[in-house]
């Protein structure tokens, strides 16, 4: 684990916290329909109050036009939900860069970050003034430690002190402990619409993994580049190649790759579709594959059972749909019922563990999606890296003290 400042190592009392979040969760309709990166900031927010301090949350919401208000993309509705989980009610300011008057109240949400020209640029001035809010900031927003912003990157660079809060610091624990050093056998199962989401991914994974499951559309893709009929089923064209050379590399690596044997299979993109289960060789022209289907699903089961690392992202087929459910659903219970250590990340993936309610039997649910990825990939992580460097910067600071 690299050397980061944690909250302990600090005296908060007095002190006002900018604290960032990632408060970017998914909306209809204005409401918040998982709440999951919500709850798993409260501990920390409990930790600084705790310690004395009055708290200057920021955080993004969705990509917004800079420079402009934009009512769908307000953090007011995460505002009003902090403000219930914590009993108090939490003021959200429009106009926060040039100062915040906190005299009566213990906590602030600033309204998305993004709607400042400078954020997502990464830019000095915004990250000087962001950093003269407050005495100590805290970056707790693992899942954007992968974007280099005003709020993730630059701010560090000019607060007094810089430092790691407990949600960032447990992520990167369980990661490592996952990814960097995993028990063997390693089993990777990367699922969902499409290969080029994923490519980079994929082709450092299999230097490192035993098996590699998998799912959604990159199966199919994968099948296609195998040589199968796929019908109309959703794949990449592009990526043909690509998947190609990552079949024929991953055998290098002793690393298997268990193509499904057998799907499910519809007419239409519809939930209401004739479900059919067949053998990977008889898909038709007019097929969708949607799903994997049982024979897979046992191989699959033996694959998780037989793991002591599962790192999952990713569906294997629609499961939003119940009839193609199964396969996500089945890979959930697997999952959830193995002895392994599991890592699960992505919002699709979360969604698909809190539909099939096996929460409590994953090791550790990742609140991040790029960023979960690009750690996967084994990438440095900027708003990490920066937040090393500034405690390297605070240890040399406080010896001299000490001196
Ligand atoms: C995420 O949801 O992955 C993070 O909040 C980052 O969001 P972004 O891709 O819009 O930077």
């Amino acid at each position: 684990m690299s050397i980061l400042v944690k909250i302990a190592d600090l005296d908060l009392s007095n002190k006002v916290v900018l604290l960032r979040e990632d408060y970017n969760v998914p909306m209809k309709d204005g409401v918040i329909s998982d709440d999951t990166r919500i709850v798993a900031t409260l501990p920390t927010i409990k930790q600084i109050l705790e310690g004395g301090a009055k708290i200057i949350i920021v955080s993004h919401l969705g990509r917004p036009k800079e420079g402009e208000y934009d009512k769908s993309f307000s953090l007011a509705p995460v505002a009003k939900a902090l403000g219930n989980y914590l009993g108090a009610e939490i003021p959200i300011i429009k106009n926060w860069t040039n100062g915040i008057e906190m005299s009566n109240c213990n906590i602030v949400l600033c309204e998305n970050v993004r709607f400042e020209k400078g954020e997502v640029t990464n830019d000095d001035d915004l990250s000087r003034k962001m950093a003269q809010l407050c005495q100590v900031y805290i970056n707790d927003a693992f899942a954007t430690s992968h974007r280099a912003q005003s709020s993730t990157h630059g701010v560090a660079k000019y607060a007094a002190v810089s430092a790691a809060g407990p949600l960032l610091i447990n992520e990167l624990k369980a990661l490592t402990r996952g990814l960097r050093k995993p028990d063997k056998p390693i089993v990777a199962v990367i699922g969902g619409a499409k290969v080029s989401t994923k490519l980079t991914v994929l082709e450092k994974l299999y230097e490192k993994i035993d098996k590699l499951i998998l799912g959604g559309g990159i199966a199919n893709t994968f099948l296609k580049a195998a040589g199968y009929e796929i019908g109309k089923s959703l794949y990449e064209k592009d990526l043909v190649e690509a998947s190609t050379k990552i079949l024929r590399e991953a055998t290098k690596y002793n690393c298997d790759i268990p193509l499904p044997v057998d799907v499910v299979t519809g007419e239409n993109f519809h939930e209401e579709t004739v479900a059919t289960i067949k053998s990977i060789d008889e898909i038709g022209k007019n097929d969708m594959i949607m799903d994997v289907g049982p024979k897979t699903i046992e191989n699959l089961n033996k694959i998780i059972n037989e793991a002591q690392t599962i790192v999952w992202n990713g569906p294997l087929g629609v499961f939003e749909f119940d009839q193609f459910a199964n396969g996500t659903k089945r890979l959930a219970n697997a999952i959830a019922a193995s002895n392994a250590y599991s890592i699960a990340g992505g919002g699709d993936t979360i969604a698909a563990i809190s539909k099939f309610k096996v929460e409590k039997n994953i090791s550790y649910i990742s609140t991040g999606g790029g960023a979960f990825l690009e750690f996967l990939e084994g990438k440095k992580l900027p708003a990490i890296a920066i937040l090393e460097e500034a405690a390297r910067a605070w240890i040399a600071m406080e010896k001299g003290r000490e001196l």
